[in-house]
């Protein structure tokens, strides 16, 4: 198992300065973030939208040590916004927010990012979208889905994300699934301990499984976000067998993974909404990217050698 490994590796800061100021980490990061600045990533979202594609946007980011960086987060954010306004997509682009950039983690963190997305949760709904808050580690959740409820009070489309690799998942699934609620059902990308969520990768699918029934059979809006074929065919025949139409789920993939897959999926009447993240800060995104499949590695590490 790679993965744990190079999450592991991916805390030290020898490494991050290595693998950030490799000449080729450039080209290979591309891949999975299209771009540094808003101006680069419109068109992106004009070529995804005009494939039939949907997108949830993300401004890349997570570890921040100032509040001023979560302030500069949120206006990132705004200004995003801002420019999808004249794109005129309501709700086919919608932003995903990662609530450690928002001040989380800082001193008062809880109070600080709720403080922080909820000018972005308006702004989103002033143009008929909304604002997915992405799920971390074990240890923030607790924190993330209080604010979540917290935001639905006046903004009950705010989605929320939950990880089938915690023992936990099944519980929140429940609580969760409920008229109304918008929930993106993900493996889980961290490093997590053996008390609070499953290792084995077959434990893991069949976790997703459970969970994903409880929400196809609930009342809510399942978010399918996997690129794997196989939970993929059974998210369809879950919502086949629950009675769901095609607008009552949709299926949610990263920007640079199986994009023939969204394509497929997008050309089968599937809403198919496509993460894309973008921005300067894109390390702890593009190793967790590294992490999910060795061939990414070794792909990278093939790069760095042959430069
Ligand atoms: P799995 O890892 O088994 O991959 C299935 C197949 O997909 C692989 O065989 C390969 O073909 C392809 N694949 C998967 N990952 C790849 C990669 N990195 N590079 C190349 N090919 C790859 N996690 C989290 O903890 N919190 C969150 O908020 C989110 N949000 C989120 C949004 C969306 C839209 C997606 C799709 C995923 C997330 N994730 C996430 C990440 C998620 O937890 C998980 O790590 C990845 O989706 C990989 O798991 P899969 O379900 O794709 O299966």
């Amino acid at each position: 198992m790679l993965g744990p490994v190079i999450l592991a590796a991916s805390r030290s800061d020898r490494i991050r300065r290595l693998i950030s100021a490799a000449p080729v980490t450039k080209q290979v990061v591309d891949r999975f973030i299209p771009g540094e600045r808003v101006d680069d990533i419109v068109p992106v979202i004009r070529e995804l939208t005009g494939r039939g594609l949907d997108v949830t946007m993300d401004v890349v980011g997570e570890d921040i040590t100032r509040p001023e960086q979560a302030a500069a987060a949120r206006d990132a954010y705004l200004e995003l916004i801002d420019r999808l306004k004249e794109l005129e997509l309501g709700e086919r682009a919608e932003m995903s927010v990662k609530l450690s950039l928002f001040g989380q983690a800082l001193d008062g963190g809880h109070e600080l990012a709720l403080a922080n997305v909820r000018p972005v949760v308006e702004a989103a709904a002033a143009i008929g979208t909304t604002v997915t808050l992405d799920a971390e580690d074990h240890t923030t959740l607790d924190s993330t889905f209080a604010i979540h409820d917290e935001l639905r009070r006046d903004f009950p489309q705010t989605g929320c994300v939950i990880q089938a690799y915690l023992f936990r998942t099944e519980a929140d699934a429940r609580r969760l699934a409920e008229n109304g609620s918008r929930v993106r059902l993900v493996k889980g990308a961290y490093k997590e301990p053996a008390d609070v969520a499953f290792q084995q990768k077959a434990e893991i699918d069949k976790a997703y499984v459970r969970v994903l029934k409880i929400l196809m059979d609930g009342e809510g809006y399942p978010m399918i976000g996997s690129h794997d074929p196989r939970l993929i065919s059974i998210a369809q025949e879950l919502a086949h067998r629950a009675g769901r139409k095609l607008d009552e789920y949709e299926f949610q993939m990263l920007y640079g993974i199986r994009g023939d897959e969204h394509l497929r999926l997008a050309a089968e009447g599937h809403r198919m909404r496509v993460y894309t993240a973008y921005g300067t800060d894109w390390y702890g995104y593009f190793m967790r990217r590294l992490a999910e499949k060795p061939a990414n590695l070794r792909f990278f590490a093939r790069s760095m050698v042959s430069k």
